[in-house]
């Protein structure tokens, strides 16, 4: 038996949502897997890139035997029905950026928990995969809009559960996601985060938090323009991250331009503007990273409300 999964591309944080917030976007892996007969055959996995900016170097970045996250997150699902896996083929074929904060390595988790779960006779619920993606990648907020799309809340409770809501973005909100050349690994990226912060910007990210999702449903653009701001990530990832203090700043007096966040982890660069002034912003941003012999690809996207789904590939 053979089940493919096609799993959304996600954008995390949002600004002030660290690690609780997070949206699916229209952009997908495919992740297939297969039982093989042969015995002894063991666990065979296989990255198929369509992403030209993937050079070598991340591809190899991505263990293909047991130490995968795929194969982790498989195990588990086995593991919690009392069983091992043993001989399968999965193949990922994969049109997500990787390493630019926008959930391939989310994508792969969720992809492959719902095709062995679907091998198996789907034994867990959503609950059980919700918990066993976000145990494999450590925060619930790429792993939930991956799993349910759309724009999500989402919390890792202490006993391992998530408790998520979907909000519904406002349609006359734009999203450009701005993604360049360069890659930035998420360990990396979470290493210059400091263990501790001020009480003062903890605060300023509640308030922030909770502006933003007034905003939502009350479609409130001078309130979402405040929301868009964030103390506990962007500025101790800002180093790492060549052009994004100056794209923020030439963005600044875009009237139309509600917020410049960072997505995910980064490197890539998610922009919330309303009416129609996206050439504009997209000419801004792409001048910014030539300036520093930076190359980009600037889309201009929906948020996808569907989630992963299993597909028939034949
Ligand atoms: N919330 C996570 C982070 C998303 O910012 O590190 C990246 O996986």
């Amino acid at each position: 038996m053979k089940v493919s999964v096609k799993v959304p591309a996600t954008t995390a944080n949002l600004g002030p949502g660290f690690d609780c917030m997070g949206m699916a976007l229209p952009i997908y892996n495919i992740i297939t897997i297969e039982e093989t007969v042969l015995p002894g055959t063991g666990i065979e996995i296989n990255v198929i890139s369509e992403d030209d900016t993937a050079d070598e170097l991340s591809l190899e970045h991505i263990p293909m035997d047991e130490n995968s996250i795929i194969y982790k997150a498989v195990e588990l699902l086995y593991n919690s029905i009392g069983q091992t896996p043993s001989e399968l083929k999965i193949t990922i074929h994969s049109q997500i950026p990787i390493a630019r904060g926008l959930g391939s390595s989310a994508s792969v988790i969720v992809g492959g928990l719902l095709a062995a779960n679907e091998l198996l006779g789907r034994p867990a619920d959503e609950a059980a995969l919700l918990s066993i993606a976000t145990e494999v990648e450590g925060h619930p907020d790429n792993v939930t809009p991956a799993i349910v799309g759309g724009l999500v809340l989402t919390s890792s409770e202490e006993d391992g559960s998530i408790v998520y809501r979907k909000l519904d973005w406002p349609q006359e909100w734009n999203l450009t996601l701005c993604v360049p050349e360069y890659e930035l690994a998420t360990d990396i990226s979470r290493s210059v985060l400091p263990k501790e912060v001020p009480i003062s910007d903890a605060v300023f990210n509640a308030k922030r938090l909770a502006m933003f999702v007034h905003a939502i449903h009350t479609k409130d653009s001078k309130l979402m323009k405040l929301a868009l701001k964030d103390k506990l990530h962007q500025p101790y990832r800002m180093k790492l991250v060549p052009g994004l203090e100056k794209i923020i700043e030439n963005l600044k007096h875009e009237e139309n331009v509600l917020g410049c966040v960072l997505s995910g982890a980064g490197p890539s660069v998610l922009i919330i503007s309303e009416k129609n002034n996206l050439d504009r912003i997209k000419d801004i941003v792409k001048e910014t990273w030539a300036d520093l012999n930076i190359k980009a690809d600037i889309y201009t996207l929906p948020v996808e409300n569907n989630g992963a789904q299993i597909i028939n590939l034949d």
